[in-house]
Parts: C-alpha cells; structure tokens; sequence
C-alpha cells in the first residue's frame, strides 16, 4: 500500500500496524530467544488483539512478517520439495567418548592441513551437539520466506507453515536485510515441554513419544500447522546455508555472533579453543553440566573456527573435514525387563518399578526404571521378559519407554499390578484403585510406614487435630527414629523421648506434650479430617460428622448412605468405605479412643437439618472470645453459613471490635447486626427450640 493513495485513517493505521509488529517482535525475542521476558502475558495478548483489529479491519496490513501470521496455513496433503541450494551436511562422529576422542581429531585436521609438531595450535569453535532436527531457514531481503528439513542433504521438505510457529525464529531479521540469508540450525524440545506434551498426548489417549528428538521431528512433519503450533518447540541456529549481500565474517564463533545478532537464538555453550587438550576439557566440563541442560545433547561439537582454513579442507562424502562430533554415552539402551516389582510413596501411591538387566545409559549403570503406573504399562504393553527401551536424561528418574517387539519371544503374559500386589508389599494393608483413577494405592493410611510421615504431619495439621509445635522438622525425628509409628505414639510420648530430639529443649518439649494432651479433646469433624482418608477434606469432613452424627455410623456406613451426604460422589464414597474396610486403619482408630482421644458424639442438641440452616452469616471485626474460626465452626455446626461479604441475603452480620465496612453495609442494607453474646444466644434459642 503507498502512502498517497491511503486515507489518513488507513495511513494511521498502518503506522500503528508496523509499530505493533516491531514491538510484538521485540517481545518474542526478549521471551524465547534471550529468556527475559519484557511484558506481563496479559499486556502482551493486548497489543496482539489490537493488530489483529486492525488487521481486520485493514487486510492489506497483514504482512507475511505479521506475528498474527505465524499461525494460518490449511493442513497440507505432503510436504513441497525443497532443493537446497548449498547441500546440507552431516558431520563425522567420534565415538570415543573419552578425552582422545578430541586428540584424534585435532591430529587428523593438523595432519591434513600439513602441520609440523612445533607448530601453533588449531583454533577451534566448540559448540553443543543438538538432540533434535536439522531444519534450514531462508530470509530474502530479511523476511523468513522458506524454511526446509535436511531430507537426504540436497532436497528437504518445504516445513515453513509449521516452523513460522516457533516464536523464538523472527519472521524478520533484525538490523540490514541482505538478499538471502540462509540460516542452519536444530528444531529441539526441552525436556520439560516434552515430559509436559507426553502427558498431554497421554491425557487425550493419543500416542506418546519416545523421546524428545522423536516429538520434535514428529511436530515438525506434521501436516496441520495448527497441531504444530500446539508443539512447544525451540531453535538453536549453528551454521549458514547460501547467502547473497552479506558479510560473511572470518570464523565460525563471528558467524555465530552475527546470527545471534540477527535476532535467532545462539546457545550460550560455545567457546573459542586452542588445540585437543582444550577441546578434550570442554567435552568434560558440558559432560559435568549435560544432566543439568534443560534439554538433551548427544555430544559436542568442534568446528576448524577459521573459514578459509575451513575450505581448503573440504569435505569427503557428505562430511566436513574440519567438523567433528565428540559423543557422550547414550541416554537410551535396550536390556531385558526381568520383573516388575512397586514402590510405596508417601501418600500410598504404589509405582511399578522395573527390575532391568543392569545397562550403562546417560553415563550410569541402570538396573531399576520406572514404569509410572498400570495404564503406561498397558498403553506402552510392556511385559516381563520383553526388551525394553530405558531411557535416562538429565536429572530424572530413568524410565522405561517402550518395549522391542520384534524382540518378544512367545507369548508373554500382560502385567496386572492389583493381581501381582493385592496387598502393600510394606505393611500389608489392601491395595485399591479407584475406577477413574491412573493410581493403585495402599489402603492403611494410618498405619503404613511409608505413609508414615505424611499421615503424621496431616493428623497434626491446624484444621485437624491442631497440634501446636509436631511441624515438619519434629515428625522427621519422631519417624526416622522409629519413636512414633502411628498417631497413638504420639499419646504415649513421655517428656524424655520429645527432650532428647534436636534443637527441642525441656520447655518446648513441655509444650509439645501440652497441645497433644489437649488435642485429646477435639471435635468429630476434626478427627474425621485428622484421619487421612483420600478425598475426603475438610468440609466434607465436616459434612460426614454432621451427618452421622456418630464414628460408628459412620465407620459402618455404606456406599449407598454414604452418597446421601451433600458433595459426597461415587468416588469419595468409595475412598471411605475403602479406609474403613482396612482392618490396620481401624485398629489404630480403636486406640485413639482408648489413649483418650474424645468428642461430643452425638450431641441430640443438634438436630441433623442444624437449628441455623438456611441462614448466612458475615464475620466482621474481632470477637471477644472467640476466633474467626472458631465462630465460624460454631455457625456451621448449627447449618448455618458463612459468608465472606454483606447482601441483602445476610441474615446477621455479627460484628466485634474493630468492625469496618462490612457493618457499614449491614447498616446501610438494613441487616441485623449481633455481637458474639447475642451469636450464642441466637444459637441456644435453636437449639432449645429445635
Ligand atoms: S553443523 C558441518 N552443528 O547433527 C555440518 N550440526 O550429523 C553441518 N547438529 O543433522 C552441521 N548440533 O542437525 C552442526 N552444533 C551443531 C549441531 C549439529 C546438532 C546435527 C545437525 C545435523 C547432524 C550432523
């Protein structure tokens, strides 16, 4: 569009256009290539949204260098061919993954560049090799017009539509706009964006992949840009392809700056070296890094760094003489998968584990992997006896991806974890898994040791018992040292026992004795909450005292009653049924009550409709005597509710010192206002009326 011919409205509009494009662009950059973000997500969709208007409103505004752009293409039926015009190659590898991996290389460049031994060392440029695709990016006149895959070398894939979705390339360079500009480099996942796609993928019952070069590849050839663009990918570029009127500069480490300075991102890894012995300590110092990169690498990268020395060595099928890549050990083996044994974590959850062949793999010798749980192991069907993938990247626990089935012999028999583990291997409680749910767990909540600590510090909890001072550091020791096994230990703990843990003196062991005698006293709501029970929190706890009124009632209550309850579904029903059916949960349960652990059961006070129901409350200022809380405890056990701001539908607004404008609102509303005194008479009265 030129100017003269536009009206100012359009011209205004497309000055804003450019300045939105430029400033989006900034914004991308900042965030995917230099990982410091500029703009908080919200202001940045909202100068996204305003291009978008006003390229709807303009069509002609919407260029191909448009953030708005990125996403668009229909699905494709194949990809277009792409012939490269400078052939994209592949490098030699060192498999000596030790230091003379380095030395054999520098020899062999020396050798061939006619060095004697007293000669100066080689400059190198070292960088990171990549786990990921080779894809080739093409800017004329500064615009992204094509970007292609590696294919055999001399004809990729036209794959643009779904490399424009990667946020971290520019659709335009930054600073001049030479002719062309070619740019090489690797399409990768991170580690995180491939475990998050994993489950994702596993979620929606679709296929997941192996690892992340098999979700990167898999992305990138995908023929609907949309799904594509739902792949967090990332880029890393490392080389040049053709270029026409621009500066190439003398070395590789200044290529790799001047594309870091054309606004691609550049690993931050490379470094300019002299000669093996300094090669042979970079490969160690990013080996000594690799587990803790956010992504995956399969080795380094040395590269002659001078060009011209470069070209004068040429290369010999498809391969640089002047490049190498120096390996580390693989990250993925195969070895047989002996058994399947499970782990008990700290809520229950028990995890099929892998007995393996023991295999060397990401640098360790792996003899156990995880096979995170029954629906991965039919999804993926894996089965004792089979030859399995195990994969080990970076910090995580190494996995079991995928079985060889060519490599099956016979007919193995499917794994059934519930069949193979009907009780918890640690304490023999009954295992359960609920219909819904990917997680068999140990039902003895109370009494399972690998429970233990969570059970104890959940029992303890300000909602539950309300044990002052049993925090994370006492439970440690009270486990650890075997003093406490469940929470009756806990009612038999004498003053020596709690005195000699560290950093508890006499006094706060005297303390701690006082909040666990006085939890003795509680409430059954409390105790309900204080038990553990899997999906039963503290207002359905509360739900369940009120309902039953009594433990009993409750500890014999079926799925059927149960689902009377307000809130409780099928699922939390059978979480229930499923604890109290444990006979080690119930026994601990029995000497609770029998150390001295009390409430008021089945109060006949309290009708079960609460003689409050129907009522909402506003808590407003400080009572004289009662906590927020516990005003509250005080409402809801009579069925009233609590509200957290005045309406015209409040009943009372009760009000203690300090009250601000909540009983300003009552006032202006009409709302009546009680003060604590008249609270617990209003309770009484419905009560004694009930
Ligand atoms: S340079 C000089 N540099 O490894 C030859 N390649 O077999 C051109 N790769 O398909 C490649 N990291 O995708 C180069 N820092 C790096 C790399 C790298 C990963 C991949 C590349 C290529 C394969 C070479």
């Amino acid at each position: 569009m030129t100017a003269q011919h536009a009206t100012p409205d359009a011209q205004a509009a497309a000055g804003r256009a450019a300045a939105l494009r430029a400033e989006i662009a900034r914004h991308d950059h900042a965030y995917y290539v230099l990982d410091a973000p500029t703009i908080p997500d919200a202001e940045y969709d909202r100068l996204f949204r305003e291009l978008q208007a006003l390229e709807a409103a303009y069509p002609e505004l919407r260029t191909p260098d448009s953030p708005t752009q990125r996403v668009g293409g229909k699905p494709l039926a194949q990809f277009p061919p792409v012939r490269h015009r400078v052939p994209m190659l592949s490098i030699r590898t060192e498999t000596d993954t030790g230091a003379s991996g380095a030395e054999t290389f520098d020899a062999r460049v020396r050798r061939e560049l006619g060095l004697k031994d007293g000669d100066p060392a080689v400059e190198y440029s070292a960088e990171l090799k990549f786990d990921g695709l080779a894809i080739s990016l093409r800017y004329e006149h500064g615009v992204l017009v094509q970007a292609a895959t590696r294919g055999d070398g001399e004809t990729g894939e036209d794959v643009s539509s779904n490399v424009r979705t990667l946020r971290a390339i520019p659709l335009r360079l930054h600073g001049p706009a030479p002719a062309v500009l070619e740019i090489r480099g690797e399409v990768y996942l991170r580690r995180d964006d491939f475990e998050a796609l994993n489950r994702r993928q596993a979620e929606a019952g679709e296929k997941t992949f192996v690892n992340p070069r098999n979700a990167a590849a898999g992305s990138i050839r995908q023929l609907d840009p949309a799904i594509a663009a739902r792949r967090p990918l990332s880029f890393f570029a490392y080389g040049l392809g053709e270029t026409e009127g621009w500066a190439v500069p003398d070395t590789h480490a200044g290529v790799l700056d001047a594309i870091a300075a054309c606004g691609l991102p550049v690993c931050e890894h490379r470094a300019v070296l002299q000669g093996a012995a300094e090669l042979a300590a970079f490969h160690a110092r990013i080996g000594a890094l690799r587990d803790s990169l956010p992504f995956d690498i399969d080795g380094v990268v040395y590269k002659v760094n001078s060009l011209a020395l470069q070209q004068r060595l040429g290369f010999v099928t498809r391969e640089p003489r002047w490049a190498v890549a120096h390996k580390y050990p693989a990250q993925e083996a195969v070895t047989l998968l002996r058994d399947i044994e499970v782990q008990v974590g700290r809520t229950g959850a028990l995890t099929p584990v892998a007995r393996l062949e023991p295999v060397f793999v990401g640098g360790v010798t792996v003899t156990n992997a995880t096979l995170h749980n029954q629906d991965e192991i039919d999804r993926k069907d894996v089965r004792i006896g089979d030859w399995v993938i195990v994969r080990r990247a970076g910090d995580v626990i190494p996995e079991v991806v995928a079985p060889v089935p060519e490599r099956r012999t016979g007919e193995l028999p499917r794994f059934d974890l519930l069949a193979r583990f009907p009780t918890c291997p640690v304490c023999g409680s009954h295992v359960v898994r609920g219909e819904d749910e990917a997680v068999a767990r140990c039902s003895g909540g109370l009494f399972c040791p690998a429970q233990r600590r969570q059970a104890l510090l959940h029992f303890a909890g300000r909602r539950a018992m309300d044990i002052d001072g049993l925090g994370d550091k006492v439970v440690e020791q009270l486990v650890d040292n075997a003093i406490v096994k469940t929470p009756v230990d806990l009612y038999r703990l004498g003053i020596l026992a709690l005195a000699g843990l560290e950093r508890m003196g006499e006094k706060s062991a005297q303390n701690l004795l006082a909040a666990i005698d006085k939890s003795r006293s509680t409430t059954l709501a409390r105790f309900i909450f204080a038990l553990g029970i899997r999906n039963v929190g503290e207002a359905t706890a509360r739900e369940l005292a009120r309902q039953f009124g009594k433990l009993d009632a409750l500890m014999a209550a079926d799925e059927v009653a149960l689902q009377q309850v307000p809130d409780v579904g099928p699922i939390v029903a059978r979480s229930i049924v499923d604890f109290f059916a444990e006979p080690h949960n119930c026994e601990v349960i029995a000497q609770l009550r029998a150390a001295g652990v009390h409430w008021l059961e089945g109060e006949p006070a309290v009708p079960a409709a609460g003689a409050l129901q129907g009522r909402t409350f506003v808590l407003t200022g400080t009572l004289p005597t009662l906590t927020r809380d516990e005003a509250k405890a005080l409402i809801e056990a009579q069925g009233g509710k609590v509200a957290g701001s005045v309406s015209k539908k409040t009943s009372y607004v009760i009000a203690g010192e300090d009250a601000g404008s909540k009983l300003a609102k009552a006032e202006a509303l009409g709302v009546a206002i009680l003060d604590e005194a008249g609270l617990r008479a209003l309770v009484n009265e419905n009560i004694t009326n009930a």
